[in-house]
């Protein structure tokens, strides 16, 4: 299973700057950028929300992820404008040091890391699997991962913290 929302294709149009509200981790949050200015130039750039890290530009690596309605996506090759009535999470919306969410907590305990720069889009990707998928298998984790690279090899650890997640999740399910 795929979880990663189908990038969008970039606008061709140009033009001045334009004004609008996006709407990020549950506030509205006023905006100055072109009408194809990507979204994660705008989060990093504008709002000063730089869990979402720039890789490939190309929609290809997964570094970028940001929730959108709850579906992981590329926020690099996706126009903040057009999604401006959109909910999108990104990494800080997701949890902080003092209110971890359970797939940051569980990632840490895992110590799934050694640049770190993958992180982000492992983090929120998984978010989304177990979102939509509470008990996903191997092969489903696998597939809902396949868009995130990691060029450190840590592959194994990310599993495994995956499936830590999913026990923590289920852990706080079950408190609700
Ligand atoms: S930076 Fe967006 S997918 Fe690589
Ligand atoms: S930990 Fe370095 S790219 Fe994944």
């Amino acid at each position: 299973m795929n979880m990663r929302e189908t990038p969008l294709t970039v606008c061709a149009t140009s033009g001045g700057l334009i004004e609008y509200t996006l709407q990020v981790n549950g506030a509205s949050r006023a905006v100055s950028a072109y009408r194809e200015t990507s979204l994660l130039l705008v989060l990093r750039n504008e709002l000063q929300l730089n869990g979402s890290k720039y890789g490939c530009g190309l929609g290809e690596c997964g570094a970028c992820t940001v929730l959108i309605d709850g579906v992981a996506a590329s926020s690099c090759v996706i126009p903040a404008f057009g999604v401006r009535r959109r909910a999108i999470t990104t990494l800080e919306g997701l949890g902080d040091r003092q209110r971890l969410h359970p797939v940051q907590q569980a990632f840490i305990e895992a110590q799934a890391a050694q640049c770190g720069y993958c992180l982000n889009g492992m983090i929120m990707t998984t978010a989304a699997l177990l979102q939509a998928n509470p008990t996903p298998d191997d092969r489903q984790i696998c597939a809902a991962l396949s868009g995130n690279l990691c060029r450190c090899g840590t592959h194994k650890e990310i599993l495994c913290a995956v499936k830590r997640a999913m026990t923590l999740c289920q852990q706080q399910a079950g408190k609700a």
